[in-house]
């Protein structure tokens, strides 16, 4: 018979991202019209393992749903790897008598979230993160607003690399992944997108085609450097040393991880946060909502940490067609 849930934690973890306080909104909301209780953990694990648990209500989720950031806070938390740390987590979870969880983080966050689960804590997972690198899902909350903010910034850097006739390297976030270089490369027209997963290193080429393209009447040369690439200074450097071209380079940087959520990321939250109280009120544990071919969906986080997700080739094609 499934276990019947009586208090449910909420928790943020890892990097905070746009949309996550619609999730908690959501997530406390569903959670006491469903009749539970509910307990606010603050600065993810590492909150958790110093107690920082408090009680929320209707009220605690006021004025949020338009907030960048998370009013839970965030952390990374290296004791709650170990297996002590988590059994430790689990003992705090039934101490003050939490029986299931909503875990919003990224993969590492959903590592965490298995061990709970196998502890005897039902658990979920909501995938938070601007990087849109969580395998089972086509959808991560924050990385609408994460890609508007930085489709906004380059659209300024755009406008004065062309007054100057400059080349511009611009960096954007991702980590190893580079669905933000990828889709605000094609939003912003750029003449070159560098990705983690396409990028063959071949400077050469890069600079023939700035080159080729100065010569075509091009006014400015954008370039869209992935984190995980990285060294835009540098790269930056090498450019107008070969081209003669002055080049600049811009690093976004945290800002693409502030401000307002875009609706998308507020609606597709809120529906996210609900479902995982579904989730959890139907007994289900070890799980993890994700969004695919248009329908919310939840998948056992084993299986969802074991999928792969590979950069679409047609996409990163028209990107490159697209900027000639
Ligand atoms: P994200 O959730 O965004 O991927 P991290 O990889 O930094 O971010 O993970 C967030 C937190 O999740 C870590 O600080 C740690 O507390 C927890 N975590 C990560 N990996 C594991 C793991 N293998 N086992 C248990 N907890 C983990
Ligand atoms: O995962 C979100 C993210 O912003 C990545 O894009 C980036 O690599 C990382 O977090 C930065 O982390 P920190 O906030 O620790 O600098």
């Amino acid at each position: 018979m499934a276990k019947e849930i009586n208090t449910i934690g909420v928790l943020t973890s890892g990097g905070d991202a746009p949309g996550m306080n619609a999730a908690i909104r959501a997530v406390v909301r569903e959670a006491i019209l469903k009749g539970k209780k509910v307990k606010g953990i603050r600065r993810g694990y590492a909150g958790l393992l110093q107690e920082e648990i408090e009680d929320m209500g209707p009220r605690s989720v006021s004025d949020i749903i338009q907030r960048g950031g998370t009013i839970l806070q965030t952390a990374r938390c290296k004791e709650f790897t170990t297996p002590e740390g988590q059994q430790r987590g689990a003992e705090i979870c039934r101490k003050h008598g939490i029986d299931g969880i909503v875990v919003i983080g990224g993969d590492g966050s959903f590592k965490g979230a298995q061990k709970l689960a196998s502890l005897g804590i039902n658990t979920i997972g909501l995938p938070g993160t601007i990087d849109l690198d969580i395998a089972c899902t086509e959808y991560t909350i924050g990385f609408d607003t994460a890609l508007n903010t930085a489709m906004e910034a380059i659209d300024k850097v755009r406008d004065t690399s062309t007054s100057h006739e400059r080349c511009s390297v611009i960096e954007v976030m991702g980590r190893g992944a580079g669905y933000i270089a990828l889709w605000t490369g094609i939003a912003n027209g750029a003449e070159d997108i560098l990705l983690p997963e396409k990028y063959d290193y071949s400077e050469q080429r890069l600079i023939k085609h700035i080159i080729d393209n100065r010569k075509k009447g091009k006014q400015h040369h954008i370039i869209i450097n992935a984190e995980g690439i990285g060294h835009s200074m540098s790269l930056a450097q090498r450019i107008e040393a070969a081209t003669g071209i002055e080049t600049r380079a811009t690093i976004l940087g945290h800002m693409q991880r502030g401000g307002s959520p875009t609706c998308k990321d507020r609606v597709y939250a809120s529906m996210m946060g609900a479902y995982a109280v579904d989730l959890l009120c139907q007994g289900a544990t070890n799980r993890v909502v994700g969004y695919r071919h248009g329908d919310f969906v939840d998948f056992d986080i084993d299986e969802a940490l074991a999928m792969t997700k590979t950069i679409s080739e047609y996409m990163y094609e028209v990107g490159q067609n697209l900027s000639r």
